[in-house]
């Protein structure tokens, strides 16, 4: 049984019953395409049966590996972007307490985890670097396509740091390369350096990926157990592929509810989580959602927000702006550790109320009482719950949101595995820095920044 609970009865009074319904016969049919293969970018579904499929052999071997960039390391470099960076990143910093990097803890085995290659601020480059001086570190460089430019230029700089301050020999022994199986740039170079490497399936497109090495790897680096992720995901896996009714499979709910709203004009959906640690697993949902539905003049625009905190910024308009919004909410039942509020006898700021509360009790209140003004303020609410944070829930977190992706792509009639788009910008920045090949567009883009 499946642990992640999919609430929507905060939708309701926004929606007709009847209007799910309506979606029945669709929803059988794209569960039925994306099994068989026969929906949409269906070269792109191999991250539908990935967890059932991934074998002991693949597990062991990556732990293997971690292991070793344990003994070596003080410092492990993540270097990649998008969907080859923020899988892993989402997980392990759901895992990892805020200040592990800043705290004493001899009993803890594993590196911490940098990252790089994901923006191209030179600054952050050299401050990077400046640590590296001072600590043993190794280097996963993760891009399916070997060519990108943000990690490759970084990858490029700690390519360079390491081989100056281990020699090559060492060098290559501290950089663990992820990228297809045969071609780019990065393969090449991991061939000719004898990286250790692993490869990403074809089928697997880059933000489906993270259960792939390309997020497992950095994952068991970080010391968190990949076995117990993948088990959360094959649970998952296997729940909804049984519920082939659409009343009975939360991730078609999402998918179906989701359209309902944006044929009602809630073109903007709000993923909000009350646990800072969720920050980048929101930004992760960002990027799957965003990335595969935005096309075709279509999609419902991902934003997130951290709750309470953005309570204090973005609160305001999500109750009082234009209402084109509707906000899906992650709640954790509880906490992985106790805190509670302190008896104060003089209770000079009038909070003994709260006396001896567990602070996730206020959390979870303020929750409450955020969806019920949200929706007072018409906001629909669908709400995601968690019992805890672990390995588990999230690996069953992780396959919710791509199957829901999925189906949702395809009730919007896209292809949600591709991504056209993000070609555009690159065309330009390409001809701008007279990239070799681009010497026709550089003529034509300087003419029109005179
Ligand atoms: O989801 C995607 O396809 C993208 O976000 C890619 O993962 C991202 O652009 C990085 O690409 P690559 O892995 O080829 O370096």
């Amino acid at each position: 049984m499946v642990k992640l609970k999919f609430r929507y009865n905060d939708v309701m009074e926004f929606i007709e019953k009847d209007q799910i319904r309506l979606f029945d016969s669709e929803f059988s049919l794209h569960h039925k395409n994306l099994y068989s293969g026969k929906g949409k970018g269906s070269d792109f579904t191999g991250w539908v049966d990935l967890p059932s499929k991934t074998g002991n052999d693949l597990l062991s071997r990556i732990e293997e590996d971690a292991r070793k960039i344990a003994e070596q390391s003080q410092v492990v470099v993540v270097t990649g972007i998008g969907g080859s960076y923020l899988g892993a990143r989402a997980v392990i910093e759901a895992l990892s307490g805020p200040f592990d990097g800043l705290l004493e803890q001899p009993e803890k085995k594993s590196p911490l985890v940098l990252y790089a290659g994901h923006h191209m601020d030179e600054d952050y480059q050299f401050h990077l670097m400046q640590l590296l001086d001072q600590k043993d570190y190794s280097v996963i460089v993760i891009s399916k396509s070997g060519t990108t430019t943000e990690p490759a230029i970084a990858f490029r700089l700690l390519k360079s740091h390491l081989e100056g301050k281990y020699g090559d020999e060492e060098a290559s022994s501290r950089v663990y390369a992820i990228t297809d199986a045969s071609k780019g740039a990065l393969k090449k170079l991991a061939d000719e350096k004898n990286y250790a490497t692993y490869v990403i399936p074809d089928d697997v497109g880059g933000r489906y990926s993270v259960l792939t090495p390309v997020g497992l790897l950095p994952i068991a680096a970080a010391g968190i157990s990949i076995r117990k992720l993948i088990e959360g995901a094959q649970n998952m896996e296997k729940f909804l592929k049984e519920k082939s009714e659409l009343s009975e499979n939360p991730a078609g709910l999402y998918a179906v509810l989701r359209n309902i709203l944006y044929q009602k004009g809630k073109t903007i959906e709000i993923l909000a989580g009350y646990n800072p640690s969720l920050h980048y697993f929101i930004e992760w949902w960002k990027q799957l959602y965003g990335e595969s539905e935005g096309k075709e003049g279509k999609g419902i625009f991902p934003a997130g927000v951290g709750f309470t905190t953005d309570l204090h910024s973005m609160g305001q308009y999500i109750q009082d702006g234009l209402r084109n919004l509707f906000e899906t909410v992650i709640n954790i039942e509880a906490p992985r550790n106790k805190v509670e509020v302190p008896h104060d006898p003089d209770n000079l700021d009038g909070l003994n109320y709260l006396k001896e509360k567990r602070i996730s009790y206020v959390n979870a209140m303020a929750s409450k009482a955020t969806m019920l003004a949200h929706v007072d303020g018409g906001v629909p609410n669908m709400e995601i719950v968690l019992p805890e944070i672990n390995e588990e829930t999230l690996g069953e977190m992780v396959y919710f949101f791509e199957m829901g992706c999925a189906l949702s792509g395809y009730i919007l009639d896209v292809n949600p595995f591709d991504q056209p788009g993000v070609e555009a910008y690159k065309k330009n920045m390409f001809a701008l820095l007279e990239k070799p090949g681009f010497e026709k567009e550089s003529e034509a883009i300087k003419k029109r920044l005179r």
